[in-house]
């Protein structure tokens, strides 16, 4: 099983240790446990940018890394996490404990989280500056304003932080360039999303129920030690058209199309696929004709995710594309250039055409520079998903092509030899579909 070693993440907190320049402190959290409901908690999952500097999955943890007055002295790293507890432990799983986080991960100095508060005081003082996630979680937020309180209270002629800088700025700036290592675990969570996205266009018949299908992928991702890594949209004919469809509770109808927008996570990193396929393996002519539409225009965005291209280039690309394939199949009318831009398009088409990927599915990183969009560069990872969407009751459109709903969507990754797509491995065009399926 491929894994970040400890080492990789050592390297990441040098790396923000030098960001944060000397006499700083940067504290950053986990997330907290959720109780779904009375005593039955969602599985844990730990926040992303706190694994990617620890590689520490357990809750109730927070890092700590502080720089000093001179390069020389390096930076101190403090874990702060549950102590063993073998009551706990019986009940609820292993605790690195406070050894643990010495020896395994890695820890200049460990403490029990319950102190947290007592310990973290005297680490602010001769501080010039605290960086934190301002905003993230809101409990945090006043916990580290009382902090610097206590801390002038507790020393009075110390020198204590008067700037708090915004942690988010640097670490999702990191995490967007994606190294060869972590787009190797991506390229396994696109792997095992592919085969699972394969297996649901070989076991879906009519009459199956859209649950029945997303038991299939989570069948797949399970097998593989995985989990989603978002909630999965399995949407047969018109639910296809509701973009964020997760009920997947109705039948599968012969003659339909459904719309799979669902994929894993492998060892903290995401993949991030969508397939639209005919529940009876076979499209008609409107299916076909709309699926080539959005077929063409994602080819021609992933070809945009180029070094030095705009964000926004695949985006303009699939557009232009659709547009002409809206026109060519008389759903709109008028010309392309006043339909782009006057945006009609988003009658059928209202989403982006993409967003980031890597630890966190709609991944961190900003998108603009300036007010300007920025421009691709080597290692990052964007989702290429256009798509049309007929709605059922748009009396706007010939009865035929209503409740249509198509995307297609895969990942790609920026390289200095042109796009890297991660997922293909699972078939799209039309011909590749119908002939996987007509074995199944
Ligand atoms: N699966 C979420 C998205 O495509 O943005
Ligand atoms: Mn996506
Ligand atoms: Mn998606």
């Amino acid at each position: 099983m491929k894994k970040l070693t400890q080492a990789y993440f050592a390297e990441r907190r040098d790396h923000l240790a030098a960001e944060i320049g000397l006499r700083s402190i940067a504290i950053i959290a986990t997330s907290p446990e959720v109780m779904r409901n009375n005593d039955a908690d969602y599985k844990y999952r730990a926040d992303s940018s706190f694994f990617y500097l620890t590689g520490f999955a357990e809750p109730e943890a927070v890092a700590v890394i502080e720089t000093f007055d001179s390069e020389e002295e390096g930076y101190c790293y403090t874990l702060f996490c549950r102590e063993r507890d073998r009551g706990m432990e019986i009940w609820n799983g292993y605790r690195a404990g406070l050894d643990g986080a010495l020896n395994d991960y890695e820890a200049d100095e460990a403490y029990a989280i319950d102190t947290l508060d007592e310990e973290i005081i005297a680490k602010l003082v001769n501080k010039d500056k605290v960086f934190y996630r301002i905003g993230h979680q809101e409990e945090f937020d006043t916990r580290v304003t009382q902090w610097l309180k206590q801390a002038e209270k507790n020393y009075r002629n110390a020198h204590i932080p008067a700037q708090i800088i915004q942690l988010n700025r640097i670490v999702n700036e990191m995490r967007l360039y994606k190294s060869s290592e972590e787009i190797e675990l991506m390229q396994i969570a696109s792997d095992i999303s592919a085969q699972a996205h394969t297996r649901a266009m070989q076991t879906v018949e009519p009459g199956m129920m859209e649950y029945a299908l997303e038991a299939e992928l989570n069948y797949i991702f399970g097998k593989n030690g995985c989990v989603p890594s978002y909630n999965s949209i399995v949407g047969g004919g018109e639910n296809a058209c509701i973009l964020h469809y997760v009920e997947n509770n109705k039948e599968l109808k012969d003659g339909d199309l459904v719309l799979i927008d669902a994929a894993c996570e492998y060892e903290f990193y995401a993949s991030d696929i969508t397939r639209t396929f005919p529940v009876n393996g076979k499209f008609s002519e409107e299916q076909k004709a709309l699926y080539n539409v959005v077929l063409k225009a994602q080819i021609a965005a992933i070809d945009q995710v180029r070094i030095g291209h705009s964000y926004q280039a695949p985006h303009h690309a699939a557009v232009k594309i659709l547009v002409e394939g809206l026109l060519d199949l008389g759903i709109m009318k008028g010309k392309a250039e006043d339909i782009i831009k006057d945006e009609s398009y988003r009658q059928f088409y209202m989403h982006g055409t993409g967003h980031w990927l890597g630890m966190d599915v709609h991944d961190v990183g900003a998108y603009t520079i300036d007010g300007k969009w920025r421009n691709y560069e080597d290692g990052m990872v964007v989702t290429v998903e256009p798509g049309l969407y007929i709605a059922p009751d748009d009396e706007s459109v010939d009865l035929k092509w209503r409740g249509i709903g198509i995307r297609i969507e895969d990942d790609v990754v920026v390289t200095k030899k042109g796009p890297l797509i991660l997922t293909k491995n699972v078939v799209k065009t039309i011909e590749d579909i119908e002939k996987l399926m007509a074995q199944s």
